[in-house]
């Protein structure tokens, strides 16, 4: 067990002293959580082996999924990049800081054990004010994946991270919630037409107002030929304990279609949850049901997504039916991740 130092800190007001024993600890080897506008990330140099290793030990991460780097300026990346091709460029001047992390050719700086082996580094610059700062005050580059224990929901309060990584750690900075709630968008720069490896925080519509032709990853669309080029993807992920199906179509045939089965399976003593939306909440009568967010609003049901994901645990239930939501701007990684949780298992409503 590992002493776990907490240290909360205002996104707002930014207390520095206690943001520089943060950074202190990442100076000397150590391993930091804190918020980003995505989601929290576990946080160590990413140019000492000693200290990256400690996070595949906290996360019980395996050693084939590589790290993103997180850095504060522009002009670090040149160090851990072979070349910034032009499209990428355009990319960072419109998103960056932001929730979009970029997959390049590697330098020879860059350790293989963030890599995990691979020639490409994923290089993101976080907008959250206290990751910033952070990076900034560490003086070197990041290397941060999510702040969860491997296989479970991605944490965006620090309660979460305190949940999953306290005694595992050397300090968590508790900076409030996060506000996209989704990680970043993953995108292979490296290719002529830059590929989404992960949907996430910057949508595939802002990408194509950009580059106008932008691909996707068949894998994650849950293609099971296929072997995802983000070796993250292929995890069970984002995964409470309970069991999830998720249920697509119209609405009102979701909402159907959901009484049914949940009819079905009470009656084999399940206790079922119910992932709804604003709009359908009130439809269920008398199972757990918690709402992801307004369908009219799908950036609050990005934002709520993985939070909605762990009370369910805590509410003990046995069986999740997710509803689906139109998988178009940021809800294509809500889709993504809802999935994930499910293991693809779909049912279609209606007809
Ligand atoms: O929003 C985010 O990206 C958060 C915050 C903390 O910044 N970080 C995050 O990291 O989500 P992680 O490790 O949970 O997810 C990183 C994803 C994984 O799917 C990994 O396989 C992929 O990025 N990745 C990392 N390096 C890669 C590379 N060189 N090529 C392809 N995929 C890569
Ligand atoms: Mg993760």
């Amino acid at each position: 067990m590992i002493d776990t130092k907490i240290i909360e800190i205002d996104p707002q007001n930014i207390d520095s002293n206690k943001l520089m024993e943060a950074a202190e600890i990442i100076k000397t080897g150590g391993t930091v959580a804190f918020p980003t506008e995505t989601v929290y990330g576990l946080g160590a140099n990413a140019l000492d082996e000693q200290a990256l290793k400690k996070i595949f030990k906290a996360k019980g991460r395996p050693s084939d999924n590589p790290l993103i780097v997180h850095i504060a300026n522009i002009e670090e990346i040149h160090h851990l990049v072979k070349e910034v091709p032009q499209k990428a460029r355009l990319l960072m001047e419109r998103f960056w800081p932001g929730p979009l992390t970029m997959v390049f050719k590697k330098s020879e700086m860059v350790p293989s054990i963030i890599t995990a082996g691979l020639d490409t580094v994923a290089i993101r610059m976080p907008s959250h004010s206290i990751a910033q700062a952070l990076i900034q005050l560490a003086g070197v580059p990041v290397a941060a994946p999510s702040a969860n224990l491997s296989g479970k929901p991605s944490p965006t309060q620090a309660r979460h991270v305190i949940e999953d990584l306290k005694g595992k750690v050397d300090c968590i900075i508790s900076g409030g919630s996060c506000s996209v709630g989704v990680e970043s968008t993953v995108l292979d720069v490296t290719e002529e037409i830059p590929m989404i490896l992960r949907p996430g925080g910057v949508t595939l519509e802002h990408l194509q107002e950009v580059l106008g032709q932008v691909s996707t990853d068949r894998a994650i669309e849950g293609d099971d030929e296929m072997i995802p080029k983000s070796p993250g993807m292929k995890y069970t992920h984002y995964s409470p304990k309970a069991k999830v199906i998720m249920i697509i179509g119209d609405v009102s045939d979701i909402v159907e279609t959901i009484h049914q089965m949940k009819l079905e399976n009470e009656i084999k003593g399940f206790k079922i949850g119910i992932m709804a939306t604003d709009e359908t909440k009130d439809h269920y009568g008398n199972a757990v049901v918690l709402s992801m967010g307004s369908r009219n609003r799908v950036e609050s049901i990005a934002e709520n997504i993985f939070s909605v994901l762990r009370m369910f645990d805590e509410k003990g239930v046995d069986l999740i039916l997710a509803e689906g939501i139109e998988s178009k701007l940021i809800g294509h990684a809500v889709m993504n991740r809802l999935m994930k949780a499910a293991g693809y298992h779909v049912i279609k409503a209606g007809r």
